[in-house]
């Protein structure tokens, strides 16, 4: 095993869900943000970055907050606070940038078949992906066009507005996914929850209708007691399979 894989084995190993944090040990502000910059390179589905980021750091808004999670220890114990939003709203301005840097890229450089392909992918194919109404008229329309394309060709399905929340929830947890691992290679403890009431965080973040909260993760010096228990996952035989 290379050693960088054994460093990474070792961080995958100690992250735990932790419940419980102690509140009076220093806290290391910096590494919070190092894990957001990482957490920022995360992949995500085709570059959109239809994610934000919130730090609650200030005490009254961590314990308002922790209200709204039910009470959690994870919260109201917790150093500090980020807030995973999906911003599936934002779309046609990520969609621009995108294009924009794709224009740059080939700037003075003559447009074959490839840079056309790439500049239609952002020109063309995202906006007929992610436009939709919220009363769902054109997603009703994309759905059946699918259908009859099915008949003739591959294809694909994930074409609803439901499916557009998933694609945006699905990048922003991987963003989670890497802030965590971060942490606890910075040396701290994290807990990710969807336990909270999401319209009561949403209009506290003061967020528009296109916005969800896709996680709040809790984060600090992790107590032994703010661990519940030994690791537990199914046998490996039952959720892995070989083609
Ligand atoms: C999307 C998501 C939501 C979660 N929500 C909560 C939560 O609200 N409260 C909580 O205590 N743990 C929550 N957890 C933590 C899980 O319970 C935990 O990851 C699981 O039991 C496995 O334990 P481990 O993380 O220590 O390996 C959540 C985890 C994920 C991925």
């Amino acid at each position: 095993m290379q050693p960088n894989a054994q460093i990474f084995d070792e961080i995958v190993n100690n992250r735990r869900s932790t419940r419980k944090f102690d509140t009076e040990a220093p806290f290391d502000t910096e590494a919070v943000s190092r894990s957001i910059d990482r957490a920022i390179l995360s992949p995500n589905s085709s570059n959109m970055q239809l994610w934000e980021f919130y730090r609650v750091r200030d005490k009254e808004k961590i314990a308002h907050l922790a209200k709204l999670c039910f009470g959690q220890g994870a919260a109201s114990t917790a150093s500090e606070l980020l807030i995973i939003v999906t911003r599936l709203d934002k779309w046609k301005s990520r969609q621009q940038l995108n294009y924009a840097q794709i224009q740059k890229q080939f700037e003075g450089k003559p447009i074959g078949k490839t840079e056309k392909r790439a500049l239609d992918y952002y020109g063309k194919l995202m906006p007929l992906f992610y436009s939709h109404d919220r009363l769902n008229f054109i997603n009703t329309f994309k759905k059946i066009f699918t259908w009859f394309r099915s008949l003739t060709q591959l294809t694909y399905w994930q074409v609803s507005y439901y499916d557009l929340r998933t694609i945006v929830h699905k990048s922003a947890a991987l963003a989670a996914q890497t802030f965590m691992l971060s942490m606890t290679a910075e040396g701290y403890s994290t807990c990710p929850m969807e336990g909270f009431d999401s319209k009561k965080v949403k209009s506290y973040l003061n967020l528009p209708a296109g916005a969800e909260i896709n996680m709040i993760i809790g984060m600090g010096l992790g107590l032994k007691e703010g661990v519940y228990g030994e690791r537990f996952r199914i046998p490996r035989n039952q959720v892995v399979f070989e083609l």
